[in-house]
């Protein structure tokens, strides 16, 4: 899928992720390094938190983290727990303010 990300300097770039790796992959893959995803992806760092466009809903393991995080909205994600589809061509990605 085609993914717009958005970095904290407020640039966007669209660019192709595979289909099955997750976001947070993709995101590395592309070089945003503002995506620091410390844990690798074992849902316990929360340094991989985005906003996604459209919303969607972060499990109760995710929700628990995102709590913790000052730049929380109703938006927020994990992007290690979002395993791409051809469905999220189009999704909009922004990455959070540093916690
Ligand atoms: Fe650590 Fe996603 S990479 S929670």
């Amino acid at each position: 899928p085609i993914i717009t990300v958005v970095s904290r300097d407020g640039t966007g770039r669209a660019v192709e992720m595979d289909t099955g790796t997750t976001l947070m992959e993709g995101l590395r893959d592309h070089g945003f390094d503002e995506v620091l995803a410390m844990c690798g992806g074992c849902c316990s760092c929360a340094t991989c938190h985005v906003y996604v466009e459209p919303a969607s809903t972060a499990t109760e393991e995710e929700d628990a983290l995102l709590a913790l995080s000052a730049h929380r909205r109703d938006n927020s994600r994990l992007s290690c727990q979002i395993t791409l589809a051809p469905d999220h061509d189009g999704l909009r990605v922004e990455i959070p303010p540093e916690d």
